[in-house]
């Protein structure tokens, strides 16, 4: 694939994630369905999910929401585990290009190569995150950090908007 075409793909699949989210009327459908969007048109996101902060839980705990692909046995993650937890703790994108090498790393799936994860926020504060896994090494470019980040903000926006309604 040449940049040229990989910067289309990006735009196309941008255009897509706000065409959904005009169209869903729920965060929750938005969220379900950019997960779908994002397995079914990026080639390399092989795992899609969201891991949201439970409310009030004490030590705080993420658990798996909405996803796409096979069930992990990771369904709720404390925040000094995994590269989740991390992602989470420090409201930082984490984007590891050979997960063998990373000692945080939870497997989900033996096939899991790479994998980033990028925080979500509500008014300023980590609600939960958005995480893709891929078969592939080093599979999220800077354009897929974007991608993912994007999506990630517009998640925290509906968020934002049901919390204030
Ligand atoms: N790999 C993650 C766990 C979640 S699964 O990838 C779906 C981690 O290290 O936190």
């Amino acid at each position: 694939m040449s940049a040229a075409t990989s910067t289309d793909k990006f735009r196309e699949v941008r255009q897509d994630v706000d065409r959904l989210n005009a169209e869903s009327p729920t965060a929750a459908q938005f969220m379900d369905r950019l997960t779908r969007l994002l397995q079914e048109k990026m080639l390399k996101y092989n795992w899609v999910g969201f891991y949201m902060l439970e409310p009030g839980a004490q030590p705080p705990m993420l658990a798996l929401g909405h996803f796409q692909g096979a069930m992990t046995p990771h369904t709720r993650i404390q925040l000094n585990q995994g590269i989740c937890g991390a992602a989470a703790s420090s409201g930082k994108t984490i984007v590891v290009e050979d997960v063998r090498n990373d000692a945080r790393y939870l497997a989900c799936s033996i096939e899991t190569r790479s994998e980033i994860v990028v925080p979500v926020f509500v008014h300023g504060q980590v609600a939960g995150e958005l995480d893709i896994d891929s078969h592939f090494l080093s599979a999220f470019t800077a354009g897929d950090r974007e991608l993912v980040e994007y999506c990630a903000r517009l998640v925290g926006q509906r968020l934002e908007q049901e919390v204030s309604s």
